[in-house]
């Protein structure tokens, strides 16, 4: 049978990634990183002074959006796919936490969905992807055969997202952290366009009690059974 689609959502730092990097290695599968997508786009406003202040014009972000190409290439030595703003691999900068506080703002104006999102539709359209964001199961791939939908506590997330920073050298305290990720899913739950929600046939994975190990054998239980029922259909 054909390769299937997997769509993961959820909150800021609760995994997804992570877990999408995991289950792609393991089947072989592309991983597509749609957050990325909008920290490049982010840290390209950025760069042209077009964000003052948390600030834009809409009419400018559109005319910009016109300009921009973004895509991944994967990066052997370091065994990760990279993003790529305008043919410059920008990995490390859409990471950094200036562009993380903006994000939220530029990922709610309807033609950077509208550009982002076909894009990702197209990466998808022959199966055999593992996609994380926002909105993947509810508005990039709805017929995606599965959909995970992850969620751990605030304190969980807001620990693991600080003791990553403090790895890469960053400074800054663990209340900042927590603060900066429950304004982030605030504005991902609360945006008029493709709001972060749970599609209803998603399935909740809390991995606030789970390891790495643990959470990739939940979800490779659940695509195996998934990928035999399609099967026996077929
Ligand atoms: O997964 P991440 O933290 O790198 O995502 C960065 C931001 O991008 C997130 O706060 C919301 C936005 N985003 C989105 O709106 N839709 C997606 N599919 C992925 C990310």
């Amino acid at each position: 049978m054909s390769e299937i689609t997997i769509a993961i959502d959820g909150y800021s730092s609760c995994g997804k990634s992570t877990l999408a990097k995991e289950i792609a290695a393991k089947l072989n599968y592309i991983y597509v990183d749609s957050g990325a997508m909008y920290r490049a786009v982010t840290l390209h406003l950025m760069n042209k002074g077009l964000i003052k202040d948390g600030h834009f014009i809409e009419e400018q972000v559109i005319e910009e959006m016109k300009k921009i190409t973004i895509g991944f290439h994967h990066n052997p030595s370091e065994k990760r796919s990279e993003t790529l703003l305008n043919g410059v691999n920008v990995e490390q900068e859409i990471r950094n936490p200036r562009i993380t506080k903006r994000v939220s703002a530029v990922s709610a104006i309807s033609k950077v969905r509208e550009k982002l999102v076909a894009i990702q539709q197209e990466m998808g359209k022959e199966g055999g992807v593992v996609m994380d964001g926002r909105d993947i199961g509810t508005v990039v791939f709805p017929n995606a055969e599965i959909k995970l939908f992850m969620t751990a506590s605030n304190e969980t997330r807001a620990q693991r997202r600080y003791d990553e920073l403090i790895a890469k050298g960053e400074k800054i305290s663990l209340t900042e952290v927590k603060k900066g990720l429950e304004r982030r899913d605030y504005l991902d739950m609360n945006r008029s366009i493709s709001p972060l929600k749970k599609a209803a046939d998603a399935i909740e994975i809390d991995n606030t009690e789970l390891d790495r190990e643990q959470q990739l054998d939940v979800a490779l239980q659940l695509i195996s059974e998934k990928i035999k029922e399609q099967s026996s259909l077929a």
